[in-house]
């Protein structure tokens, strides 16, 4: 059986032809400039692999895939590129077998192209599952000179593929184009995770201390990377390094609170993501540390204690189908909301595992559903039994799911209202030292 066939396409000559120079000692290969020669070419032969370029003038790679599906079918492998991110999308959709990203070393495509066209393999290139990558939201994503990390787009369930390569330049330019379009999200591995936070970290730190760049600028970019380290925790478990990260970025979060004069506009942004249950924890740090301050707490310990349970106190919710938890209370049964109450005491599990932890924080996020009319939850305490700065906590976690509820409702929130209606509800269930303080900080007259 003679060599396997390979068509290049491809419209810059020096690239083609050192792929083809590389390929050619295994594989019998031919070139095409662009796809026009190439739908000639196809017509006549039959390729075991056509290799494509995206963008080509006249006919992009997408509209040769889009030939070949039709008239000649051969299996493609599509060379990718940040710049072709939303073309890579439609190239999977019309079947497209395998993709590259651009630059790549021949070895990479050497190991690809076995698995492609059935020869023995070597390598394979292994699949990762779906949870081997995170999302990031391109909402947030700030484009550096250079990315210390490969970024992947979402193709379906269990399928990402690499668009960028480490150390690829990323326009802001383009980002913002695929913002325009639509993508909502990039995907990192997780083992670069970790540099992803460390560098957001490095930026909140720059940020804080400019005073050209505007608040809701920093808290927003400040409440990303707060709800990246959350999710990192969330979907991987609480480890010495998550605290790590926790703390660096609390500290900072803590002296920004304490700075900031627009407190419920930054509550607000904080919690205008709705679509994860840990995204309210951030603006629940903050909202308790703010609270904290007003009510005199001037140790830093003490208030970096505050914004850590404020952090994890909903830490149990990771245990619970998802599911289960956006589905609105009224379409729970009581077995259901019993499930989700479960959420404290798994926390309380979770936490109590962490060595690094403050025994205050883990009683914090032990008692934040507890009230002061003794009615709430896990253990109807007391009030006189629990932990002072617990009640902070309390009145953080009512004022921002609140805040949220109203949020969602689609009526018009004002600090005034949301506490009006704290007022009515929970008026017996909330610390009215809290509650002053709540609407000392908003002006709330009455
Ligand atoms: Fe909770």
């Amino acid at each position: 059986m003679g060599a396997k066939k390979i068509l290049v396409v491809e419209d810059d000559e020096v690239f083609r032809n050192t792929i083809g120079e590389l390929l050619g000692k295994k594989y019998e290969v031919a070139q095409a400039p662009n796809g026009k020669s190439a739908c000639e070419l196809m017509s006549v032969q039959d390729y075991d692999l056509v290799l494509s370029d995206i963008q080509m003038p006249n006919m992009t790679g997408i509209d040769l895939l889009e030939w070949s599906a039709k008239h000649r079918p051969m299996p493609f492998i599509i060379m990718t590129g940040f710049s072709t991110l939303l073309e890579t999308k439609s190239a999977y959709e019309l079947g497209a077998k395998g993709f590259i990203a651009k630059p790549f070393k021949i070895s990479q495509l050497l190991d690809l192209i076995p698995s492609i066209i059935g020869e023995e393999k070597k390598v394979v290139p292994e699949k990762k599952p779906a949870d081997a990558y995170y999302k990031v939201s391109i909402e947030e994503f700030i484009a550096k000179p250079n990315i210390d990390f490969d970024i992947f787009i979402k193709l379906s369930e269990t399928n990402f593929i690499k668009v960028a390569n480490k150390s690829e330049q990323l326009p802001k330019e383009q980002i913002a184009k695929y913002k325009d379009r639509g993508i909502k999200h990039f995907y990192i591995e997780k083992e670069d995770f970790g540099k992803l936070v460390q560098f957001n970290l490095g930026l909140v730190k720059i940020m804080k201390g400019r005073s050209e760049i505007a608040n809701d600028k920093k808290t927003s970019f400040m409440n990303y990377t707060g709800k990246v380290i959350l999710e990192r925790t969330f979907t991987d478990g609480v480890d010495q390094d998550s605290i790590q990260e926790a703390s660096a970025f609390l500290k900072m979060a803590v002296e920004t609170a304490t700075e900031s004069e627009d407190s419920f506009d930054l509550l607000t942004l904080l919690n205008s993501y709705s679509d994860a249950v840990y995204a309210n924890s951030v603006a629940i740090s903050f909202c308790s540390v703010m609270l904290a301050k007003t009510l005199g707490v001037t140790s830093m310990q003490t208030l970096f204690k505050v914004s850590m349970a404020g952090m994890f106190h909903d830490i149990g919710k990771k245990e619970i189908d998802s599911e289960l938890l956006k589905r609105p209370r009224h379409l729970t049964t009581r077995a259901e909301q019993k499930e989700i109450e479960s959420h404290v005491v798994r926390g309380h599990d979770i936490l109590l595992g962490i060595k690094s932890l403050h025994s205050d924080v883990v009683r914090m996020a032990y008692e934040h559903h507890e009230d002061q009319a003794g009615l709430g939850y896990p253990n109807s305490k007391a009030a006189r039994d629990q932990h002072p700065l617990s009640k902070i906590l309390q009145a953080a976690v009512l004022f921002v799911e609140y805040t949220d509820t109203l949020r969602q409702s689609g009526q018009p929130i004002t600090a005034a209202a949301v506490i009006a209606n704290l007022q009515q509800l929970y008026e017996k269930r909330i610390d009215p030292l809290c509650l002053a303080a709540l609407k000392k900080i908003y002006g709330v007259k009455t």
